[in-house]
């Protein structure tokens, strides 16, 4: 199966399906990252895709007149990789109609929070700041609303008194980079039907 990964930052995640499929082989794993995109240039996450080999793109928010072109062009950008499977791993955007009516019940984002909990752009602060115990990560299929999407797979992580916001997250990390191994992995071996809110790995 062909992943087209998108990230905007460090990918991290990223790293890890690399890893993976390097370690297991692209067949034996079931899949490859045939293309990384970003909304952005000079991040560490197109850097290890460099780095690896693999294909890139940029499609800038702010290089477009209307949000809604900018979607069409990272819809355009993602097609022409024919993936089977678009994951987003750290993408700091929220996609539109076009490109949910291209890749919707394809696409695959890995949240830094048990969702429903926390949805958005700060999970992990909002989990330190409201106090709770357990908090983790969540692999979800994309849907038009934020973080909203059914869900796959999620893994618990112990919130720390010591902990700041950028210890909890490294330590969710850790557990997320393993849960969107398994998941993609699985998803593109063994397929997968989306029931309304629940996903069936087959
Ligand atoms: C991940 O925790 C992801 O869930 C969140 O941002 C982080 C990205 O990390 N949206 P990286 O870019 O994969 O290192």
């Amino acid at each position: 199966k062909r992943l087209v990964v998108l990230v905007s930052g460090s990918g991290t995640n990223l790293q890890a399906l690399l890893d993976a499929i390097d370690a297991t082989g692209a067949e034996a794993y079931g899949a490859q990252v045939v293309a990384v995109g970003a909304d952005r240039d000079g991040i560490e996450g197109l850097a290890r895709a460099e780095r690896a080999g693999v294909p890139t793109f940029v499609r800038a928010v702010k290089d477009y007149a209307t949000r809604e072109e900018w979607d069409a062009a990272l819809a355009e950008a993602v097609a022409a990789h024919e993936p089977d499977l678009v994951v987003s791993a750290g993408f700091m955007k929220i996609v539109g109609k076009e490109f949910l009516a291209r890749f919707g019940g394809r696409f695959v984002n890995t949240h830094p929070a048990l969702l429903p909990s926390f949805p958005g752009a700060h999970g992990v602060r909002d989990a330190l700041a409201y106090g709770a115990r357990v908090t983790g990560c969540t692999v979800h299929f994309v849907d038009d609303g934020v973080d909203t999407g059914p869900i796959i797979a999620q893994g618990v992580v112990e919130v720390r008194d010591e902990d700041d916001e950028s210890a909890l997250h490294e330590r969710i990390k850790e557990v997320e980079r393993r849960l969107l191994v398994e998941v993609v992995g699985r998803l593109a071996r063994n397929g997968y039907r989306i029931e309304g809110r629940k996903v069936v790995i087959l």
